[in-house]
C-alpha cells in the first residue's frame, strides 16, 4: 500500500531541503501569514524539482505559501505514465516538502484533458466499459495514496467549452456546454459525474472541486460561462453528485474587461448552493500594449489583481493560490502558448524573476487586510 510513507519516501530523493541552514528567507511576513490572520488560506503552484534544488526558490514557498498544490506532479501524466504503472515520486517530493514546512496540499487534476500520457487516449476510446473502468482504477489508486496528505482535489478541470467569441475559441472545439475532450467523446458529460461519485466513494472526507478558467471577466462571453458552470453545479446537485467547490482559476488578462458585479454575484450564487469558492491558480498576462517602465506595469498588474481579488473575498472566497510566485519560473514566460511574443516577459506574479515583492504582492496583502 502506499500511503502517507509511500507518498513521502517514493524514491524521489526530495526532502525538504528549504530547511537547510543558512538560507535566507524575505523578512516580514508572507503572504500566507497575512492572510491566516484574515481567516484565508494563500498558497501557490510548486514544482518538486524546484523546490529540491533551488535554495531561493524554496524559501520564497517557505515564506509566502500555506498551501502548495502540484504545478504537475499530480497530473495523469505524471502519476500513471504507463497503464497500472503508478509514481509518486515527483508528487512525494512536493509532499514531503509541504509536511517539513507544515504547508497544507491540494490535488490538480484527477481529469484533465491535458497532460495525458500516450496510452491514455487510445484506452478511452477503445468504448465505454473501458473508459469507466480506466477512469476508476486512476482514482482509486491515487486517492488511495494521497488520503492522509490532500484534502481537496480538482476532481474535473477544465470540462467547460470556451463560448463562441472567446478568445480561447479556436483552441477549444465545443460540444455544447462542454469541452470536446477524450473524456466526452468516450462516455458523454457523464464522467464528470462519474469522477466525483468514484472520489466520494474512495475517501468520502475529500474536498471536491471542480476547476475552470475564464470564469472571472465582464465580457459575454465570460457570463456565458459564469452560466454553464451554474447549471452543471445546480445539475449535479439535482442529481445527488457530491460537489463541494468551484475553483476559479484566474488566469488574469488585463485587456479583459473587469467589474466586480458579475463576480460577486456568480459568486455569491455558488455560495448559496452550498458551494465554496477558491482562486486556484491566479497570475495576470498583461495587455498587447505596456505602459512605459516597469513601475507602470508592475501597478497595472497589482491595481487589477487587488479588484478581482478583492471581489472574491469580499464575496466569501477564503482560499487563494497563485499558479507560481515568481515570474522566473512562470509558464507565463516558458510556454510558448502564454508567453509574450514582443521580447518582453509577463508581471504577473508577486514575486519577480529575483524573488523581490512587487506591487502584487502588496495588492495580495491588501486584500486580505481588507478581507
Ligand atoms: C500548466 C503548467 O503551469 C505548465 O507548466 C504546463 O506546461 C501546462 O500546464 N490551467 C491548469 C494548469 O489547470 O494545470 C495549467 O498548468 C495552466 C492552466
Amino acid at each position: 500500500m502506499l500511503g502517507l510513507a509511500g507518498l513521502g519516501l517514493a524514491g524521489c530523493g526530495t526532502r525538504a531541503r528549504g530547511q537547510q541552514p543558512g538560507m535566507v528567507a524575505p523578512a516580514g511576513d508572507g503572504l500566507g501569514e497575512l492572510a491566516r490572520a484574515r481567516g484565508i488560506t494563500f498558497g501557490s503552484a510548486v514544482q518538486a524539482e524546484l523546490l529540491g534544488r533551488d535554495p531561493l526558490y524554496a524559501a520564497a514557498v517557505t515564506t509566502e505559501a500555506q498551501l502548495l498544490v502540484p504545478e504537475w506532479e499530480a497530473k495523469w501524466e505524471a502519476l500513471q505514465p504507463r497503464e497500472g504503472e503508478f509514481d509518486f515520486g515527483p508528487l512525494g517530493g512536493v509532499a514531503s516538502f509541504a509536511q517539513a514546512q507544515r504547508k497544507q496540499l491540494r490535488g490538480h487534476a484527477l481529469v484533465w484533458h491535458k497532460a495525458m500520457p500516450d496510452w491514455l487516449p487510445p484506452a478511452l476510446a477503445e468504448g465505454p466499459a473501458r473508459a469507466r473502468a480506466v477512469l476508476a482504477a486512476h482514482i482509486d489508486a491515487v486517492l488511495g495514496a494521497t488520503q492522509p496528505v490532500i484534502r481537496d482535489w480538482d476532481v474535473v478541470n477544465e470540462v467547460l467549452a470556451n463560448p463562441p467569441g472567446s478568445r480561447f475559441t479556436e483552441q477549444t472545439p465545443a460540444r455544447g456546454v462542454f469541452r470536446d475532450s477524450p473524456w466526452l467523446r468516450a462516455l458523454g458529460p457523464e464522467y464528470i459525474e462519474l469522477a466525483l461519485r468514484l472520489a466520494r466513494q474512495r475517501d468520502p472526507t475529500l474536498r471536491l472541486t471542480i476547476n475552470d478558467y475564464g470564469l472571472e471577466g465582464d465580457t459575454p462571453w465570460a457570463e456565458q460561462k459564469r452560466q454553464a458552470m451554474l447549471a452543471l453545479v445546480r445539475a449535479l446537485l439535482a442529481a445527488r453528485c457530491p460537489v463541494d467547490a468551484v475553483g476559479l482559476q484566474a488566469h488574469l488578462q488585463l485587456d479583459e474587461p473587469f467589474r466586480p458585479e458579475p463576480l460577486a454575484g456568480f459568486i455569491q450564487s455558488l455560495r448559496s448552493l452550498g458551494i465554496a469558492v477558491l482562486i486556484t491558480e491566479l497570475d495576470v498576462r498583461e495587455g498587447a500594449r505596456l505602459p512605459p517602465g516597469l513601475e507602470a506595469r508592475d501597478a497595472a498588474v497589482a491595481a487589477y489583481v487587488q479588484q478581482v481579488v478583492g471581489t472574491a473575498l469580499a464575496a466569501g472566497c477564503r482560499t487563494v493560490l497563485t499558479w507560481g510566485l515568481s515570474d522566473r519560473d512562470s509558464w507565463l514566460v516558458q510556454d510558448p502558448d502564454v508567453a509574450r511574443r514582443d521580447g518582453q516577459q509577463h508581471r504577473g506574479h508577486p514575486l519577480d524573476a529575483e524573488f523581490r515583492r512587487k506591487a502584487m504582492w502588496q495588492a495580495l496583502a491588501l486584500s486580505f487586510a481588507g478581507a
